[in-house]
């Protein structure tokens, strides 16, 4: 009995003794893009500088969501991708700290402008197109048109072959009910919701759930970032995407420090780096084609062409303000979610 307790003393003043030196070589991040560019970036990171990369991985609104309840005792250091409209939020309800990287003189100017817009408490670090994705041989075998608009996906030929994600959870579908506002007014974009919930068969909980769906050929249609889907060809699913002609939206990618992080200057250095062409080129690698905000990065032909696509001027500050995000969420839940299909 007292050897047990003896050791268990031993192995607890060893842990604390290791602790400080553990803290300074580790980082602790939630990461909201895909998997494997996530790890990615973590393998390759411990690669070259030792230090431990603790990954975790949770869709944009998940990722607030935990922030939130972490704010007291934060266990997450850095929060890296994901949508940025969640991010703006999180800056705005105090849960990351300010920080102006030396790079931020490197990045396109709309990866500044979410840094400046924040208040240096998130930046950008890639974006990308919101769209249509679809699965060409099913939309064959099933006789289904592409759905080339917005207005098209209302169509009773796609009823129960439309996925979309779930707007509390992730990004890529708020950045739709966002897109939509801008594009109809909120009243128009609202009762279109309601007609394409008819249409939809399931609301998933990442936003890239619908994309990897459609490749396996699961549902015809997706709602989805455009760049999601080249990763999925390359597995050699037969995936396409369309633009909606009427215009749409582009997230922000973003990444943000935490405020009161345990291993805040660890963190920084990750953060830098993160910013850098060096890291930004493993995207690829990781089969991840979101445009790199780095001016400098090596850009690739399977990333979305920005110039064929029209755009709406999307209002990052306003869409990512703390009380919009959640009353439109809340809006959504309500007199959508809420329905019957
Ligand atoms: C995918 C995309 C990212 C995007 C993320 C948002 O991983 O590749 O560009 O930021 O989805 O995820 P969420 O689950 O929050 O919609």
């Amino acid at each position: 009995m007292n050897k047990i307790v003896y050791s268990a003393t031993l192995a607890f003043l060893a842990a604390t003794a290791a602790a400080p030196a553990l803290a300074q070589g580790q980082i602790n991040i939630i990461c909201s893009a895909q998997a494997e560019g996530c790890n990615m970036m973590g393998t390759v990171y411990t690669r070259i500088t030792g230090v431990k990369v603790n990954m975790s991985l949770k869709g944009s609104g998940e990722a607030l969501a935990q922030l939130m309840a972490e704010k007291e005792n934060p266990k997450t250091d850095l929060w890296y991708g994901g949508t940025g409209d969640p991010h703006m939020q999180a800056a705005e309800l105090g849960l990351s700290t300010e920080y102006k990287s030396a790079m931020l003189p490197q990045l396109y100017p709309w990866a500044q402008q979410q840094a400046q817009q924040s208040g240096y408490k998130t930046v950008g670090i890639y974006s990308g197109p919101l769209g249509f994705g679809y699965n060409t041989e099913l939309v064959a075998k099933k006789k289904l048109s592409i759905p080339k608009t917005w207005a098209d996906l209302l169509k009773p030929e796609y009823k129960g072959d439309i996925q979309v994600a779930n707007p509390a959870s992730s990004g890529t579908a708020y950045t739709m009910i966002a897109t939509l506002v801008q594009l109809m007014g909120e009243d128009k974009a609202f009762d279109y919701l309601k007609g394409l919930h008819k249409n939809i068969s399931q609301y998933t909980r990442t936003g890239v759930g619908p994309i990897k769906a459609v490749a396996r050929g699961e549902t015809a249609v997706s709602i989805s970032f455009v760049h999601d889907a080249p990763g999925e060809k390359m597995q050699g699913f037969p995936v396409e995407t369309m633009t909606p002609t009427e215009g749409t939206g582009a997230e922000i990618g973003s990444m943000s420090l935490v405020k009161g992080a345990r291993n805040l200057e660890a963190a920084k250095k990750f953060y830098d780096w993160a910013l850098t062409p060096a890291a930004q080129e493993l995207a690829v690698a990781a089969k991840q084609f979101q445009l790199p905000s780095n001016k400098s990065t090596k850009l690739d032909e399977r990333m979305p062409d920005f110039k064929k696509i029209k755009f709406i001027n999307y209002d990052y500050a306003k869409y990512g303000a703390s009380a919009e995000r959640r009353r439109l969420i809340a809006r959504w839940e309500k007199e959508v979610n809420s329905l019957p299909r």
